[in-house]
C-alpha cells in the first residue's frame, strides 16, 4: 500500500481541507498512535479519525436506491448523493454512480471513487449483468418475449440493435429481464418499442451486487475483497 503525507490523503479522503489537517491532527492516529506532524506519511489503512478506521481507498458503495431520488450532483429534488455523509461528497477522486437508475427505479445501484474500474463497468463493451424485475402495464405477448430473447430489435432514436436478452415471467404482469447493456432508459424503451409500458421498475442485482438484507434507502461499504476483479 502506498504511503502518503497525511495532509494530502485526509483531504483526499474528504475528512477536512489540507490546510485544516494541522489543526485537526489530534483527532488522527497512525498504527494506533497520536500522529505527529502533517506532511507524516502513512498508508490509510493505518490511519484513523476519533478512533474509527478512516474510510477504505477506493470508496465502494451499494445502496439500495429509493423511489424518487436522482442520480445525479445537480437536479432539483432528491439526489442520490444527499443520503450519504458530506465527507464522502469531498472526496478525491470525486464519489460517481456507476451508471444511472431513473428516479422511479428501486434497487441495486454501486458508485464508487474508483475511476478505471467506473469506466470499465459503463463502457458501453461493458457485458455486466444486470438483472431487473419489471411490472408491465399489460401482460406480456408470447411473441414479444420471444423478440427480447432474441435481440436485433431497435429502439426508437436509436440505430444499434439490441442485443439478446434474458427474460422470463414471474407474474400475470411481471418479468425478471437480464440485460448485458446499458442504454438511457432501455428497459422502458424496449418495452414501449413493443407497445407496452413499464410501470415499476427495481435493479435486483448489477454484477454480483444484490440488495438481499438491505432496505431501501439503506447502502453498506463494500469491502475491496468483494470488488476484486471488477
Ligand atoms: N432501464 C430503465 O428504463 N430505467 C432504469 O432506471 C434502468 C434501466
Amino acid at each position: 500500500m502506498p504511503k502518503e503525507r497525511l495532509d494530502k490523503m485526509l483531504s483526499n479522503l474528504g475528512y477536512c481541507s489540507r490546510s485544516d489537517v494541522r489543526r485537526q491532527l489530534h483527532r488522527v492516529k497512525v498504527a494506533g498512535q497520536p500522529a505527529l506532524k502533517s506532511d507524516q506519511k502513512a498508508d490509510w489503512t493505518e490511519i484513523s479519525w476519533d478512533d474509527e478506521p478512516v474510510d477504505p481507498d477506493p470508496l465502494w458503495i451499494l445502496l439500495h436506491k429509493p423511489e424518487g431520488v436522482t442520480c445525479s450532483h445537480k437536479d432539483v429534488g432528491k439526489l442520490v448523493f444527499e443520503m450519504f455523509p458530506q465527507r464522502y461528497l469531498m472526496r478525491k477522486p470525486a464519489l460517481s454512480c456507476v451508471g444511472r437508475l431513473d428516479k422511479d427505479t428501486t434497487g441495486a445501484l454501486l458508485l464508487t471513487t474508483d475511476g478505471p474500474a467506473l469506466h470499465r463497468l459503463t463502457s458501453p463493451k461493458s457485458l455486466v449483468d444486470k438483472v431487473y424485475r419489471v411490472l408491465l402495464a399489460e401482460p406480456p405477448n408470447p411473441a414479444h418475449l420471444e423478440q427480447i430473447r432474441q435481440g436485433g430489435g431497435l429502439l426508437e432514436d436509436d440505430d444499434k440493435p439490441l442485443l439478446p436478452c434474458q427474460v422470463e415471467v414471474v407474474g400475470e404482469r411481471q418479468v425478471e429481464m437480464i440485460l448485458h447493456e446499458g442504454r438511457y432508459h432501455q428497459v422502458k424503451r424496449m418495452w414501449l418499442a413493443l407497445g407496452n409500458a413499464v410501470e415499476a421498475l427495481h435493479r435486483v442485482r448489477f454484477s454480483r451486487f444484490d440488495v438481499k438484507g438491505l432496505a431501501e434507502g439503506e447502502y453498506r461499504l463494500l469491502r475491496q475483497e468483494e470488488v476484486s476483479g471488477l
